[in-house]
């Protein structure tokens, strides 16, 4: 028996403080003011994708002891930010970075409910971990989480945030003007929670939201992660956007949920993926050629190479042959605020490998950066890209895609407008919203 076509999920990451969103681009705009943000919404809207995403970075990122000159393109606070969105958007969805180990539940949990009582039910947190204590400097606490029991926060985290969503029913506010009574009970938001990493008691201020707890979003790769998320969220975020990879991780992931009592669609799978669009095939792949040397300059070409080698290469020539030069093993000192999971397993092999490349097809330092970092997930005409995004999700490598585009605000609205109507044609993608809130939209019960 064939199973049911399954209807694609969709949506549009902010793009990033990193290398690849292209700012030197003639088109590119500002990436911290309020007109950007709402045009990349909009976009996603008028497409009608299912929710806006903004990953969360807390400190500026340095390399050798300077602060990552690309880096420094501004990251405003993810909940104004999402506030602001809420009131020039009207269905979709709005996702935000939240990290659980400089945070409190309280404030989070506060901020969460207020969010999803501003939006009308639109809310979702990306529940992250963070990884280094250089980020943990700008706190209170410092990076003091060993990183197992990073994880062990995050979970307990996320428990006390989900009491204190349930600490109201929502049938507390009666507001009968007639007889002047305000509210059904005396005391509606009583909790206490105490355990290792909080104690906290007392009565939480924000009635029940519309979805009445947040859609929740993990991000973490690890298998810790991958647990975490298989218990707790609604929807994982991952790296895995190749075919054959993105397909281990989808039934690695969905593997994990029956020994949660879950059942597989329950948890939605949304890789990140990049797009370069042309009126043909050849053509794409010509812009993508062109994009990948906007996005790997020379000067980023040789910090990305630090990252690997682990030590200053400011002396080398970026056009010339890859660095004869061994790298520094242990622990990566020179770059400073970068997910772990983009640093590199083998030092050593990894730049043999980068050299036999270059030696083979007589590659620059550069040209071997460009080819080996972050190629763009699908190329093509928008014909041959609805097709490949369509073959990835009915054949589980994902259930949607969280689309990042290289360049803000405008880089969402040719996908928005060429390759949705194909995919509402099929019938794989929605043409009109059907629900109002984000859970509706992820096909996603409302929680008990
Ligand atoms: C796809 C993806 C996106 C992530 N986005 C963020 C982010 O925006 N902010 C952040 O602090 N950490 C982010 N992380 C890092 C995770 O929170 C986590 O700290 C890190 O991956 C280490 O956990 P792990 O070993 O389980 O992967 C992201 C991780 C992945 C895989």
């Amino acid at each position: 028996m064939s199973r049911p076509t399954k209807q694609i999920h969709l949506a549009a990451h902010f793009p990033g403080v990193n290398n690849t969103t292209v700012w030197s681009d003639p088109a590119a705009g500002s990436q911290i003011e309020f007109s950007s943000f709402a045009h990349l919404a909009r976009a996603a809207e008028r497409a009608k994708f299912d929710f806006f995403f903004l990953a969360e970075g807390l400190r500026l990122r340095e390399q050798n002891g300077r602060i990552h000159d690309l880096d420094v393109v501004g990251r405003p606070d993810t909940f104004t930010v999402l506030a602001a969105l809420a009131a020039v958007t009207e269905r979709l969805g709005l996702a935000g970075t939240i990290n659980s180990t400089f945070n409190e539940p309280y404030e989070v949990a506060r901020q969460f409910a207020s969010l999803d009582h501003l939006s009308a039910g639109r809310a979702a947190w990306n529940v992250v971990t963070s990884w280094d204590a250089f980020t943990g400097e700008n706190f209170r606490r410092g990076g003091y989480l060993a990183e197992q029991d990073r994880y062990e926060r995050a979970r307990r985290f996320l428990h006390t945030a989900w009491e204190l969503f349930d600490s109201w029913r929502g049938d507390e506010i009666v507001a009968d003007k007639d007889t002047g009574q305000f509210l059904g009970e005396p005391r509606p938001g009583a909790f206490a929670h105490h355990d290792s990493f909080f104690d906290i008691s007392g009565q939480f201020n924000v009635p029940r939201s519309p979805q009445g707890r947040p859609v929740i979003f993990q991000a973490g790769d690890s298998d810790a992660g991958r647990e975490f998320a298989a218990s707790s969220a609604d929807a994982i975020f991952s790296r895995h956007s190749t075919f054959e990879d993105g397909q281990a991780f989808y039934a690695d992931i969905k593997g994990r949920l029956a020994k949660f009592g879950r059942r597989p669609d329950q948890l939605v799978v949304l890789p990140a993926a990049t797009f370069v669009l042309g009126d043909t095939d050849a053509e794409a792949r010509e812009r993508a050629e062109v994009i990948r040397h906007q996005q790997v300059s020379g000067a980023t070409a040789i910090l990305f190479a630090e990252q690997l080698w682990n030590r200053d290469l400011s002396a080398y020539d970026p056009d010339g042959p890859v660095p004869e030069v061994d790298p520094l093993p242990g622990e990566n000192t020179i770059s400073k605020g970068r997910a772990s999971v983009r640093m590199f397993d083998d030092r050593l092999a990894t730049a043999r490998r980068w050299r036999e490349l270059g030696e083979a097809k007589k590659l620059s330092l550069r040209e071997v950066v460009i080819e080996v970092t972050g190629r763009q997930s699908f190329i093509g005409s928008a014909a041959t890209v609805a097709e490949t995004i369509n073959r990835f999700v009915q054949e589980d490598a994902s259930d949607g895609f969280i689309l990042v585009p290289h360049i803000v605000p405008g880089g969402l609205d040719e996908f928005a407008d060429q390759v949705v109507p194909l995919l509402q044609e099929r019938g794989v993608f929605r043409a009109e919203y059907t629900g109002t809130t984000l859970r509706e939209h992820l096909g996603l019960e409302l929680p008990g």
